[in-house]
């Protein structure tokens, strides 16, 4: 097939994470015969320096023309002062917005190999297999007011939490329908106790219900889902939440699979969230980890697992998918490891080792 793609590296790791992505892509184009067009724009940092905006009109636009789009990272102590205007996440959070990208899926997988890479026990880590799904465009992210002010009392600073209803149903729907070809297991996580927006979520969640009857429906409170997360992360199948808690909760399953460095997303808009085909966007859940950024350490693989899941879901490409996912787990499980996942002991791969050695495999 022909697909074109837009490419962003963004900020830290970003570029060196995605060329090795653009190097696993280069091996599924030649042996399953593809055509890959990649165009590459700047977003963040980057972009703030060269064009005194985090997202340029000129990235959306290659955004916009292309068939889906490959991310990096944002973000890095060069932009972070609070006092900044511009701030390298802006841009990140408008391509969100601009491509209405309301659904960010977030799954979690461990590897057998990499059960000794978390803190936590073995047995705790059994037949763990979750599949996070957090609104991506909406509540404290986005609501309005959202400003800063001087008042004689001192200064003040108000967020929005605000949801309606056909927000929380488009991501319900998708959750339902994506637990259905599951383990038919969804708890949707909610703060009900104190939030009207939690209340509202829940109610139309129960109402849903009847149309999935096949999908057993539970809500739990945020704190303890974030508790039960760690504690019985086996129980868990599908979890679907609002923005903020969902952001929370995919770092801390992150901790199941190894590494930050481990866990792809995908977020998508209506259209590509339905059908096979659309616009989506495709990133490592890592930030730009401006700590190791230029040394060449970092770990790919979540980036890469990113390039899978684009194939599959914006492409329909499910055995060059499967063939990257085959290709991750062999190298892990012939013991190749960048630093965050050699539990403690030597590296004895780099980024573009573990990257040669994927594409090398596919
Ligand atoms: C994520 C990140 C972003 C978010 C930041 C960089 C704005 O943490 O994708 O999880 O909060 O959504
Ligand atoms: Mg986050």
């Amino acid at each position: 097939m022909d697909a074109s793609i837009a490419i962003l590296p963004g900020d830290g790791v970003g570029p060196e994470v995605i060329s090795e992505s653009i190097k696993v892509l280069d091996a599924v184009a030649s042996k399953f015969k593809h055509n890959f067009n990649l165009t590459i724009g700047d977003i963040g940092g980057c972009a703030i320096d060269k064009y005194g905006t985090a997202l340029p009109d000129i990235t959306l636009e290659k955004c916009s023309n292309s068939d889906a789009i490959l991310m990096g990272a944002v973000g890095g102590p060069k932009w972070d002062n609070p006092s900044n205007k511009i701030r390298p996440e802006d841009g990140l959070l408008k391509i969100r917005k601009s491509l209405k990208l309301f659904a960010n899926i977030r799954p979690v997988k461990v590897y057998p190999s990499l059960i000794n890479a978390t803190p936590l026990k073995p047995e705790i880590l059994k037949n763990v297999d979750i599949l996070v799904i957090r609104e991506l465009t909406g509540g404290l992210y986005f609501g309005k007011p959202k400003k800063r002010w001087d008042t004689s009392k001192g200064r003040r600073g108000v967020d929005t939490l605000k949801y309606s209803e056909h927000e929380i149903r488009r991501i319900l729907k998708l959750a339902f329908e994506l637990s259905g070809s599951r383990r038919k297991k969804l708890t949707s996580v909610d703060k009900q106790n104190v939030l009207e927006t939690s209340r509202l979520w829940r109610e139309i969640a129960i109402e849903m219900s009847s149309q999935y009857p096949e999908v057993e429906l539970n809500h739990m409170l945020v704190d303890n889902a974030a508790m039960q997360l760690i504690r019985n992360p086996s129980d868990f199948d599908v979890i679907v939440s609002e923005n903020t808690f969902g952001d929370i909760l995919t770092d801390e399953t992150a901790v199941l699979s190894g590494s930050m460095g481990m866990l792809p997303s995908a977020s998508l808009s209506e259209a590509s969230s339905s059908s096979s085909s659309g616009m989506g966007l495709f990133e490592p859940i890592h930030g730009s980890a401006p700590d190791i950024s230029g040394q060449g350490i970092a770990n790919p693989i979540g980036s890469i697992l990113s390039t899978a899941m684009m194939l599959r879901l914006s492409f329909n490409l499910n055995d060059e998918a499967l063939a990257i996912e085959k290709a991750v787990e062999g190298i892990l499980e012939d013991g190749y490891r960048t630093a965050d996942i050699s539990m403690g002991s030597q590296a004895n791969a780099d980024t573009s080792k573990i990257g040669d050695l994927i594409s090398g495999a596919i």
